[in-house]
C-alpha cells in the first residue's frame, strides 16, 4: 500500500497567505497542516508516500524533505497546473505502479485514525467480489458545496455528484480515498468537467458504471477541509483541544498560565497572562499582553502591550500595541503595530511581509 497525498492546486481560497506560501504548510496549532496528513499515513503503516507539488513546490520539498524524519520515503510529483484530483492520479502512475494506494488530500484533517480504514479494504481484497475503491463520508449540514455519494441497500456507492444543487443524500465525500490499480484505466478513460478538470468523482463513478464494488464508511470524528479561513481557525481550536501543558521556556514572576498552555523552548514570557488552550513558538517573546483560548503563535514572534485570541500567528511576525486582535490569520515575518490610542477589536487575515498600523 503507497500513499498519494495532493499538496499542489491553487489555494485561491487562502489568498493572501497563499500568494507566498503553500495552504498545506499553514501551521495549525504550530505545525504545518500537511505535516498532519504524512504522520495519518505513517501511523497507518504506510511509509512509501508521493506527493503532487505545483507552484510552491520548492517550499513543501524544503519542509518535507526526504521524508526521513517520519521514518518515511518521499517520493516529488511535480504537476504543472491544478487540473484536478483525477489528473493527479494520472502523473503519478510510475510512481504508483500497480499497487493500492491511499489518496489522501494535502490540506484536509481529520480526527480520526486511518489504520482501521485501510485495513478493512486490504482485508477484502482476497474477496469474492473485492472492492475497487473505498471512500470516506460524513454527514454535513449543507452538502450542496460538496461531493456527495448515493448508496444502494447493501450500503455500496451507487452514484456520486459534485456540489449538486438537490443533494439526494447529506454524505459527503472527505478527502481519503483507497484505489486498487482499476482507477489507472478509470482515470483515463474520463474527460474534463465543465470546469476543466479531471474530477475523481467522476473516475470513481466510472468504477461503478464498469460493475465494480466502491465500498464506504463513515468517518465518527471531525474532519475539516481547511482551505478557507473560518475552518482553518476552527482545525486550530480543535487540535489545541489536545494539547497538554508543557513549558519550556521562561516564564517571569509577575505573568499567570492558566489551562492547558505550550511555551516551547526558548520562548520568553514577561508580565503577561496565558490563557489556554494555546500554544507559543520557540523564541517567541511575550511581553505585557495577553493571550487568550485557541491561540497558536509561530516561532520568534513578539507580542508586545498586545491582546490576542483564537488567531493563529506565523512565525517572525510582530503585533505591537493592538488593544485585540481575535479570530485573525497572520502570515510570517509581518508587522502590525498602531500609533493612536483607540482600542477596538481587529480581525485581520494578512500575508507574509506585510506591515499593518492602524491609526
Ligand atoms: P482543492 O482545495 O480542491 O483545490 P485548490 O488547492 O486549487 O484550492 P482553491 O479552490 O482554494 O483554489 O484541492 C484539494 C487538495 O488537492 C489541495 O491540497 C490541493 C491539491 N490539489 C492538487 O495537488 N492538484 C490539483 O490539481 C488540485 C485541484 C488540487
Amino acid at each position: 500500500m503507497k500513499a498519494l497525498i495532493l499538496a499542489g492546486g491553487a489555494g485561491t481560497r487562502l489568498r493572501p497567505i497563499t500568494h507566498t506560501s503553500a495552504k498545506q504548510l499553514v501551521p495549525v496549532a504550530n505545525k504545518p497542516i500537511l505535516f498532519y496528513g504524512i504522520e495519518a499515513m505513517v501511523s497507518a503503516g504506510i511509509t512509501e508516500i508521493g506527493v503532487i507539488v505545483g507552484d510552491t513546490r520548492d517550499e513543501v520539498m524544503a519542509a518535507l524533505g526526504d521524508g526521513s524524519q517520519w521514518g518515511a520515503t518521499i517520493t516529488f510529483i511535480p504537476q504543472d497546473a491544478p487540473l484536478g484530483l483525477a489528473h493527479c492520479v494520472l502523473i503519478a502512475s510510475d510512481f504508483l505502479g500497480d499497487d493500492d494506494f491511499v489518496m489522501y488530500l494535502g490540506d484536509n484533517l481529520l480526527e480520526q485514525d486511518l489504520a482501521a480504514f485501510v485495513h478493512a479494504f486490504e482485508s477484502q481484497r482476497g474477496s469474492f467480489d473485492p472492492p475497487a475503491a473505498q471512500i470516506l463520508l460524513k454527514r454535513v449540514p449543507d452538502p450542496h458545496r460538496f461531493g456527495i455519494a448515493e448508496l444502494d441497500a447493501e450500503g455500496n456507492v451507487v452514484r456520486l455528484v459534485e456540489k449538486p444543487a438537490d443533494p439526494p443524500t447529506d454524505l459527503a465525500l472527505v478527502g481519503v480515498y483507497l484505489f486498487d490499480r482499476t482507477i489507472n484505466d478509470a482515470v483515463r478513460a474520463i474527460a474534463p468537467s465543465p470546469r476543466g478538470e479531471l474530477e475523481i468523482t467522476d473516475a470513481i463513478q466510472w468504477l461503478v458504471d464498469q460493475g465494480r464494488r466502491v465500498r464506504q464508511e463513515e468517518l465518527t470524528g471531525w474532519w475539516i477541509d481547511t482551505g478557507k479561513l473560518t475552518p482553518l481557525l476552527e482545525a486550530n481550536r480543535l487540535l489545541l483541544e489536545k494539547i497538554e501543558t508543557r513549558v519550556d521556556g521562561e516564564v517571569d514572576e509577575t505573568s499567570v498560565l492558566d489551562g492547558r498552555v505550550v511555551v516551547e523552548a526558548g520562548a520568553n514570557i514577561v508580565n503577561s497572562t496565558l490563557r489556554g488552550p494555546l500554544v507559543i513558538g520557540a523564541g517567541t517573546v511575550i511581553e505585557n499582553s495577553f493571550v487568550g483560548p485557541f491561540s497558536a503563535i509561530g516561532n520568534d514572534c513578539r507580542v508586545t502591550h498586545s491582546e490576542i485570541e483564537h488567531s493563529v500567528v506565523m512565525e517572525s511576525s510582530t503585533i505591537t500595541d493592538i488593544p485585540r486582535l481575535e479570530d485573525s490569520l497572520i502570515g510570517k515575518d509581518v508587522v502590525v503595530t498602531r500609533t493612536q490610542v483607540r482600542p477596538r477589536a481587529l480581525r485581520l487575515m494578512v500575508g507574509d511581509h506585510c506591515q499593518i498600523d492602524v491609526e
